[in-house]
């Protein structure tokens, strides 16, 4: 069964088509990538699904529902939680709470109208919740500690744990593996595929990095210039003549 269904979106920046007829659909379970050049459409994708991107047309359906009848601050709450391309992290909070904040918006109440306030309940499941996160991405021993200062691989994981502590059914990442070495991205690579595994998530992917889109996806939509140009599993795009020709001829795994 398909999880997210995009149907024909059309966006407009006044003369720029950032999105054009994009449609594909992506089943429950999956490890979805989104690849493309700069520039291509794929964070523009990120935000219409997370409704801050008012598409000029064409349909978005999550689990069955009209995505685009909600409003941005139902989303969450929704089962779809995101990381940020640049990260959006909170400097002067602890490790803990800027995970922790991450369930604010999945609860009820949502982010703004709570007022960052749980009831006891919650708020225990909350920090339980974000523990085992931390603990599970290698950083218990940082949960005390201000985020400030910590190194940018660090802060990634971060976020990823701070998405994850709403219990989304997807989960879309944006550029992961930016900036990460090459040991931290290999690493990577397995902590998204577990997480998938145990938490029966959905992810949808945006990445320039091919070693880690090829290894781990089940499927990838090539975008370029706001369309698709390509969509299979990994085998099958990098070797699409369309795909290597957008990236400028260089065969995708250098890429
Ligand atoms: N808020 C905006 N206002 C105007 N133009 C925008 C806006 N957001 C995106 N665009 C334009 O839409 C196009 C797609 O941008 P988008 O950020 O989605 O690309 P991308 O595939 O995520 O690229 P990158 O790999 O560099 O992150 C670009 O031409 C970009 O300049
Ligand atoms: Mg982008």
């Amino acid at each position: 069964m398909s999880l997210l269904e995009v149907e024909d979106v059309e966006v407009r920046f006044g003369g720029v088509v950032a999105l054009a007829n994009l449609t594909f659909s992506i089943a429950a379970g999956e490890i979805f990538a989104l690849i493309g050049p700069n520039g291509a459409g794929k964070t523009t994708l990120f935000n219409v699904v997370s409704r801050l991107y008012q598409p000029s047309q064409g349909a978005v359906r999550f689990a069955g529902t009209d995505l685009l009848a909600l409003p941005a601050h139902r989303i969450a709450a929704s089962g779809i939680a995101r990381t940020f391309q640049n990260l959006a992290l909170i400097p002067g909070l602890s490790v803990l709470d800027n995970v922790a904040v991450g369930a604010h918006a999945a609860t009820s109440a949502g982010f703004w109208r709570s007022g960052l306030r749980l009831n006891r309940g919650e708020e225990r499941r909350v920090r339980a919740d974000a523990l085992g996160l931390l603990d599970r991405l290698g950083l218990a021993d940082l949960a005390q500690r201000p985020c400030a200062g910590l190194p940018y691989g660090t802060l990634k994981r971060i976020e990823l744990a701070r998405a994850m502590v709403a219990r989304p059914r997807l989960l879309l990442l944006d550029e992961p593996a930016a900036g990460l070495t090459h040991a931290e991205v290999d690493e990577l690579g397995g902590v998204i595929r577990s997480l998938r595994d145990e938490h029966d998530l959905t992810v949808l992917l945006v990445e320039h990095h091919m070693g880690m889109v090829m290894g781990i996806s089940d499927n990838v939509v090539v975008m370029d210039l706001g369309a698709k140009i390509a969509e299979g599993p990994p085998a099958d795009v990098q070797a699409n003549p369309a795909v290597i020709a957008a990236y400028l001829g260089a065969p995708v795994e250098e890429v």
